[in-house]
């Protein structure tokens, strides 16, 4: 077994120096389970399914910046991917993973393969529930069964004080915070805002699929958010006008932007947000360019200006 695929005996898990030293890594339970027992202080999770981007470097920083010891999981779970969707293309980048979490300071990479996540087919799996059927889920049917499940399993082996989550997949986010009510999970969730680059698309592992055109094409989905939020103050439908406007601008583009939705709803339920009603929502949208499926949201508070 080579180095970066075992736990270093020799070395803690939890890294007293400078960001930069190469994480541990641990592929098996047993290996995680070794490195778990050394660690001291608070432990954060972060958990990713790899192709890391300057998203999850944030959130790995941010992990460091709050825990003792910080593990990030690297697993590209087959339970949250449909049958006609894009597991078998997701970019598997493991090399360049472990060179970003050492630069972001983590202590140990949790890299299990499918037989250690899933060593027999689960029977029992955690139910998303309403929540789970609405709006991406809608889209996804049973996607968000699959994420749970795997992010609960992923709380049991790690055992984490806080794990963090992008804002990115706000339901994702919102459905983990009910999740860990519901069940009582002992572990603090915390979100942690979207980057996005200069010109405003959220950072994705996806991003990558995309051609120039099909970029230009994609951009439309930040700057609808944009404009919904800049129409905030004026009410819920307003919001909505103003970020279809922008979305219909590339209906026909080339190439189009096929829109899978486009809703404002309340934050913590994902329910529709109403034309009448103020305060605190998410506007949320997703649509398909190319082959590519692509998320995007921004939290605002409607009946108020714009924060800046
Ligand atoms: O957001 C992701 O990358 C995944 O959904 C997660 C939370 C790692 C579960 O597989």
């Amino acid at each position: 077994m080579d180095q970066a695929s075992s736990v270093r005996e020799e070395e803690p898990a939890v890294a007293e120096g400078p960001a930069g030293a190469a994480p541990a890594v641990a592929r098996t339970r047993e290996e995680l389970a070794a490195a778990r027992s050394r660690a001291t202080g608070t432990l954060a999770l972060v958990p990713t399914m790899g192709a890391l981007h300057e998203g999850h470097l944030t959130l790995i920083r941010r992990a460091r910046e709050s825990a003792d010891t910080v593990v990030v999981s690297i697993f590209v779970n087959p339970l949250q991917f449909g049958p006609h969707e894009d597991f078998d293309r997701y970019p598997r980048t493991f090399a360049d993973d472990l060179a970003a979490c050492a630069a972001a300071g983590a202590d140990l990479v949790f890299a299990p393969a499918r037989e250690v996540m899933y060593p027999a087919e689960p029977q029992v799996t955690i139910r998303s529930g309403p929540m789970g059927e609405v709006v991406e889920g809608a889209a996804r049917p049973g996607h968000f069964d699959g994420m749970l499940t795997v992010v609960m399993k992923l709380l049991q082996l790690v055992r984490p004080d806080v794990a963090f989550f992008g804002e990115k997949d706000a339901q994702q986010l919102a459905m983990i915070r009910r999740m860990v009510a519901d069940l009582d999970v002992p572990v603090r969730v915390e979100g942690v805002p979207t980057v996005r680059e200069p010109d405003g698309l959220a950072l994705s592992s996806r991003n990558r699929y995309l051609s120039a055109a099909e970029r230009r094409t994609a951009l439309a989905l930040s700057e609808a958010l944009r404009a919904g939020a800049d129409a905030a103050e004026a009410g819920a439908e307003a919001v909505l006008r103003a970020a279809r406007a922008v979305l219909d601008r590339v209906a026909d583009a080339d190439p189009p932007l096929e829109l899978d939705y486009l809703v404002l709803v309340d934050p913590a339920t994902f329910t529709e947000f109403g034309p009448a009603r103020t305060g605190p929502g998410v506007l949320a949208v997703a649509g398909r360019v190319g082959a590519t499926h692509l998320i995007d949201n921004m939290p605002l508070r409607v009946g108020s200006p714009k924060e800046s």
